[in-house]
């Protein structure tokens, strides 16, 4: 018999439907896919060229389990000037270098929480929120945001939700899968809620942090709340800045007893990340972040060219994301009955044969979230084949 806490995982909602394309595909059939939570470009020839260069090198030993130190330094040193404000900048020795940002928000929540402790964080949420939570016996506490308000929690809301259970708090800006994106001022008034409760650790899940689509409105939960060094972890990695998805590279920033006990873990799960993407990470973040910038720019020219063909449907209600690159729409005024996005999501891949991930396993149930890291072509295509399948619904 499984143990109950793999019993009651759920499946991821964007592998499952990445399996149905899969065998559509082999069926013959085109699809749109507008699922990808990944970019579509390669990784820079830097990164490629020092993969290369490690494996000419015979770099396949073990490395020690929280990262190559080299690789520590240039984590700590982005870190710390995405967090200028700290009164004590981060040291090498207080990072981890974990097998994407996953792994480093699992062993948090791992390393943190208790049966029965609460976690706060708003919904729409990443997927694996929940279930990384109930995989660790805590519970989920969501409090809901909507379009209306840009998807942003207010700092009632949080101190409303926190109770003596409370045990950490998840933020993500900029989020997948709304493209919602903090300002400073509001993460500041956040944190002056999280002040008054010292028990509650805070995670910041930053692994969006350069997809921006005005310049110089994302700010790193630290930067806005120094405060809370003592009791915040900045989770990053390369997968979505550096496309390299399958690489396989995230990071923790925490403080030295937190740092420690994710080391322990790992340690004693998967050791070290693979060697050679580490040296690709080591080649990538020697790279100014300036080369980031045509990518960016390529994500806002897709984001607007889809945001053009969704609105002229009245029908559905498109929020316009600042950052990241998901677009997330809210059909509820397309559903009928009890009918959820999953059921629509499903005939939209059938009958127009254009792939969405459902709003449902995010928290939001008349939803469904577009991937604009996808080319051009396959992107306006989907969209229109969207606008014209809810048209024929009435
Ligand atoms: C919000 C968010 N956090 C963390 C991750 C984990 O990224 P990875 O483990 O690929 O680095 C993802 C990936 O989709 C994400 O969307």
């Amino acid at each position: 018999m499984l143990s109950s806490r793999v019993r009651n995982l759920q499946e991821s909602a964007t592998l499952k439907i990445n399996a149905t394309v899969n065998r559509l595909k082999q069926e013959g059939k085109v699809i749109y896919n507008l699922t990808a939570g990944e970019p579509d470009f390669a990784p820079s020839d830097a990164a490629k060229a020092a993969v290369i260069e490690a494996v000419n090198k015979n770099q396949s030993k073990y490395t020690p389990t929280p990262g190559i130190p080299e690789l520590r330094e240039l984590i700590a040193k982005k870190t710390n000037a995405q967090q200028s404000s700290l009164n004590h900048p981060w040291k090498a020795a207080q990072v981890v270098v974990t097998n994407g940002g996953k792994q480093a928000i699992f062993d948090s929540v791992f390393s943190l929480i208790d049966e029965g402790d609460e976690v706060l964080f708003s919904s729409p949420y990443w997927l694996s929120y929940p279930e990384m939570v109930k995989a660790a016996g805590g519970t989920s506490v969501i409090l809901k945001t909507t379009a209306d308000s840009e998807y942003q929690l207010t700092p009632k809301d949080l101190e409303a939700a926190i109770t003596p259970k409370t045990k950490l708090f998840i933020i993500n800006s900029p989020s997948n899968p709304t493209g919602a994106l903090y300002s400073k001022h509001t993460l500041q008034a956040l944190g002056e809620v999280l002040e008054k409760h010292p028990q509650v650790w805070i995670l910041s899940d930053e692994i969006y942090d350069l997809i921006e689509f005005e310049p110089g409105t994302w700010c790193s939960f630290l930067e806005a709340c120094p405060n809370l060094q003592s009791r915040t972890i900045t989770v990053n990695g390369l997968s979505k800045s550096g496309a390299m998805t399958g690489w396989r590279v995230g990071w923790s920033v925490a403080p030295d007893h937190m740092t420690s006990a994710l080391i322990a873990l790992q340690g004693h799960s998967t050791s070290g990340i693979c060697s050679l993407s580490q040296a690709a990470a080591i080649a990538r973040l020697k790279q100014p972040a300036i080369l980031f910038e045509p990518q960016v720019k390529e994500y806002l020219h897709r984001r607007n060219l889809a945001l053009e063909v969704l609105r002229k449907s009245a029908k559905i209600d498109v929020y316009e994301p600042k950052g990241a690159f998901y677009l997330f729409v809210d059909c509820k005024k397309v559903l009928t009955g009890n009918q959820d996005a999953n059921g629509f999501a499903e005939r939209l891949l059938q009958e127009a044969q254009v792939a969405v991930v459902s709003g449902v396993d995010f928290g939001a149930p008349t939803c469904i979230r577009l991937s604009f890291a996808t080319d051009e072509s396959t992107l306006l295509q989907g969209c229109e084949r969207l606008v014209a399948f809810i048209h024929s619904l009435s």
